[in-house]
């Protein structure tokens, strides 16, 4: 290995997930090793990603990394573990045109410097550790020059974060519990790609938290440590319910898909509740979007719109098609308008179209009216982000976007 200033850099954009039968309690803290199975649906990157520049150089003293323009330590054990397995897969790489030549062994004494942004607000709480840790590993394999399939770098990814493995893959991907100790066949497999069931339409509502919510991490340990509801719900309930959901994904049967969703979100926070003390991720704007749902979905006769909530009080909802979401948008905004001094460009985000459809003026039709009851309370929404099932993780090539500066390898 020459050593010159030479920098190689590579640029990644993964897709955020949002579980439908849902991840809550781990029998390995260490290596992230969850209790029951999970499934999520992948959200389109183009509007809820992170972006990701991994970069290597003789010139680089340490490892470091910025996560959003600033700078962050990467001593944690969950960053070191990633760090390390990546490494021990990474594998000699020419590069003939820039004359540099990295083999194997050298991997392991090469610095990394690494630069993270997501597309949306940390502080929504949108799972950004999810994007962001299977960002990482996906774009150090491909720097690296690592010859694994997405699944076995999921294995990598989840003990980044566990929910992160199913962020290696686009449409609706299940992550497989596994049984071995050492948790190699605990990873994520997609069921069905994004095109599969391009019909559904995702809405999130992102609602205004006073409170700094419990992590999920502590969370959930807390669970495991005192809910025997959650024994239950992992041993007799979660097994059942993913092989429902698989054949509702498989034959996009949405009665199903919305009763499976619907229950799994209630469940998750009916075990959070159950913990000792107990936790409330949801708030009253929360329980508000449950009631407008549940409403809707009877008074349309069959189910039009499923919802799930992490932990956090933010609302996910995903509308059966075009025609239902953009009834659903008017409802929202009808229900949860934007502060006088807040614009619409910045109250719906993602796919605006679907606003735009929407149209603002004029009264409410009845047919909506009816569907959503009668909602006087005003909630507090910061703001929605329309999106739909994406596809998983991408590698770059607009150089431009670049989050490192390819001669220094510092922030641009
Ligand atoms: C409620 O993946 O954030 O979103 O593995 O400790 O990093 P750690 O937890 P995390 O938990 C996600 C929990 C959830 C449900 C889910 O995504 O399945």
């Amino acid at each position: 290995m020459a050593e010159e200033k030479w920098v190689m850099m590579v640029t990644a954009q993964t897709p955020t997930n949002i579980a439908v039968i849902k991840y809550w309690g781990k029998r390995d803290e260490v290596r992230i090793l969850p209790i029951n199975d999970s499934i999520s649906v992948t959200l389109d990157p183009d509007h809820l990603c992170t972006l990701t520049t991994v970069s290597v150089s003789p010139s680089f003293d340490r490892d470091r990394m910025w996560l959003n323009g600033k700078e962050i330590s990467l001593s944690g054990s969950r960053y070191q573990n990633c760090l390390r397995e990546i490494r021990s897969r990474a594998d000699d790489l020419e590069d003939k045109e820039k004359g540099i030549k990295i083999e194997k062994k050298d991997w392991q004494k090469l610095h990394l410097h690494i630069a993270s942004h997501n597309n949306f607000p940390t502080a929504a709480g949108l799972a950004s550790s999810a994007a962001g840790f299977a960002c990482l590993v996906f774009a150090l394999a491909k720097l690296m020059n690592v010859n694994e399939d997405p699944s076995q770098l999921s294995a990598i990814a989840r003990q980044g974060s566990g929910s992160a493995c199913r962020s290696l893959f686009g449409g609706f991907v299940k992550w497989n519990m596994g049984n071995k100790e050492d948790g190699s066949d605990s990873v994520a497999v997609q069921l069905v790609d994004d095109k599969h069931w391009d019909d559904l339409v995702i809405i999130i509502a992102v609602v205004s938290s006073r409170e700094k919510e419990t992590s999920s991490t502590s969370g959930m340990r807390e669970s495991v440590e005192t809910s025997l509801l959650l024994q239950h719900r992992a041993k007799e309930v979660v097994p059942v319910r993913i092989l429902q959901m698989e054949e509702a994904i498989k034959n996009r049967d949405f009665t199903s898909f919305t009763k499976l969703t619907c229950s799994d979100s209630n469940q998750f926070h009916a075990v959070c509740m159950d913990t000792s003390p107990p936790i409330f991720y949801m708030n009253d704007t929360s329980h508000r979007i449950i009631s407008l749902v549940e409403k809707w979905n009877r008074s349309a006769g069959t189910p039009e719109i499923a919802y799930t909530f992490d932990a956090g009080p933010n609302a996910v909802l995903i509308a059966r098609n075009r025609k239902v979401a953009v009834e659903l948008m008017q409802g929202l905004l009808y229900c949860f308008p934007p502060k006088p001094d807040t614009d619409m460009k910045s109250y719906v985000l993602g796919d605006t179209s679907i606003v735009k459809e929407a149209g603002l003026e004029g009264e409410l039709p009845q047919g909506i009216k009816d569907k959503i009851g009668n909602q006087d309370q005003k909630g507090e929404v910061s703001y929605f982000i329309c999106s739909r099932p994406g596809r998983g993780p991408v590698v770059l090539q607009d150089q431009t976007q670049a989050l490192l500066h390819p001669q220094t390898g510092l922030p641009k």
